[in-house]
């Protein structure tokens, strides 16, 4: 069976919603032609079901990957503990140093806990906060994970579940009964923001937002969102899970100077081995003390081990520094071959780690494919926004550059003939869900 059919069995017979995380679906990318599954990957570098190899300028792991795949140091660190047990019926004496270790870079911190998933830390988060302030409600800004707590923002104002306030993210199976308690503002609304605050204030437990993501806050947004909260009596919780460490080691909220009650890291934590950490004030963690929080799993000692070399990693390579380099070299790259095929295409990065270009509104999806399905057939997993990492390279960008202008020069033949539609190999991708900022 090739790794088609068998997403396709996946998909059709054994695996509702076909994957276990949305950004993963072929047909986000590339319906019947983007591969679904991996056999092993290191650096930048995926060889598929299939056993093609592929370069991956895409989202590279979601950002779970940021010193990029089966980095060396981390996979030795990993094999030692796996080696050595990593699971016993006691605890790993690595999660203390990892707790140790967060607070050394975060100073504002004392307390930590750990699961082993983003979606996850944040439903701890909110939890303890619930149960420090003895509230309910949350006012939330940006994408949080699938857990009830979150998704309960999108139930309708009316008895229908239908009321979706971010398309794709459907609240069916979320208790109804959750409406209104998770309150959204958008990114730097502050009349927005306040306007929660004055509704809500007393029942606030905690305002749950990323302190950026691809552009920094107005000046003061953030102090602002502090000091509203506190007045009330609710908590800041600033998710670093996407953020974290891309742009400042420790997180961007250092960066910026604003010091939350809470913050949560996940994803890059572990570079690809499942970790997740919610760091605090000794007060605002307090209500971990009486809430029930506990599972199995969060006490196996790959995640901690990971971290920590993850960790030692990011202190012996300037990793903010190589991905706004990159990311900026990758902007050039699009620029040359844009400008020199004078093709409609913008470059909308407001941070090069994310690298982005835009397409022309009109002919968004079926461009979007042609480009691709082209990279594809080059041997690149490649979409218009990069998620840089240490292992995107000059010499990775050198084998990059010319399939990129090899492919936009056909992009630019199949807009001045205007037959991109004929040029397409599959259907074009499903549009995904919005994100509320
Ligand atoms: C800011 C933010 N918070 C939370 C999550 C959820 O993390 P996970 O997918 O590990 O559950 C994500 C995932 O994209 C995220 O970007």
């Amino acid at each position: 069976m090739n790794g088609q059919r068998l997403y396709e069995h996946a998909r059709d017979t054994r695996i509702p919603g076909a994957v276990q995380l949305r950004s993963k679906l072929p047909e986000g990318h590339a319906p019947e032609q983007w591969p679904a599954y991996f056999r092993s990957a290191q650096g930048i570098e995926i060889v598929d079901y299939d056993g093609r190899s592929f370069q991956d300028w895409s989202a590279h792991g979601i950002g779970a990957a940021l010193l990029g795949y089966r980095d060396p140091d981390v996979t030795a660190a990993v094999r030692r503990c796996v080696d050595d047990g990593s699971f016993s019926f006691l605890n790993p004496a690595e999660e203390v140093e990892l707790a140790d270790r967060l607070c050394a870079i975060h100073p504002w911190a004392e307390c930590v806990r750990f699961t082993r998933s983003g979606g996850e830390i944040m439903a701890v988060g909110v939890r303890i906060a619930r149960a420090t302030t003895g509230r309910s409600k949350v006012a939330i800004c940006g994408y949080h994970g699938w857990h009830d707590w979150y998704i309960a923002a999108n139930l309708g104002d009316s008895d229908a579940l239908s009321g979706l306030l971010m398309p794709g993210l459907d609240p069916k199976g979320v208790p109804r009964e959750l409406r209104g308690t998770a309150l959204p503002f958008a990114f730097d609304d502050r009349a927005a923001f306040d306007a929660i605050i004055a509704e809500h204030g007393d029942d606030l437990a905690c305002v749950v937002m990323e302190p950026c993501r691809y552009v920094d806050p107005a000046p003061g947004f953030l102090e602002h969102v502090r000091d509203e909260a506190h007045r009330v009596g609710a908590l800041l919780m600033l998710d670093e899970i996407t953020i974290g460490f891309r742009r400042h080691f420790g997180g961007s909220h250092l960066r910026l100077g604003v010091e939350p009650d809470l913050a949560t890291f996940a994803k890059s934590l572990g570079n690809g081995h499942p970790m997740a950490a919610v760091i605090g004030t000794r007060a605002a963690m307090d209500g971990a003390h009486e809430s029930f929080i506990s599972s199995t799993y969060w006490t196996e000692r790959v995640g901690p081990v990971a971290a920590l070399a993850t960790l030692k990693k990011h202190e012996q390579v300037d990793l903010p520094g190589h991905v706004d380099r990159m990311g900026r070299r990758i902007l050039e790259v699009w620029r040359r071959h844009i400008d020199a095929l004078a093709l409609p295409l913008t470059i909308s990065s407001n941070y090069p780690c994310f690298a982005t270009f835009g397409l022309p509104e009109h002919e968004r999806a079926e461009l979007m494919l042609l480009f691709v399905q082209e990279m594809l057939r080059r041997g690149f997993l490649a979409k218009p926004t990069v998620y840089v990492t240490l292992a995107h390279t000059e010499e990775n960008l050198e084998a990059y550059d010319p399939a990129v202008g090899e492919v936009f020069a056909l992009m630019a033949d199949a807009i001045r003939r205007d037959d991109v539609k004929a040029r397409l190999g599959g259907p074009v991708a499903m549009s995904g869900f919005k994100r509320l900022v």
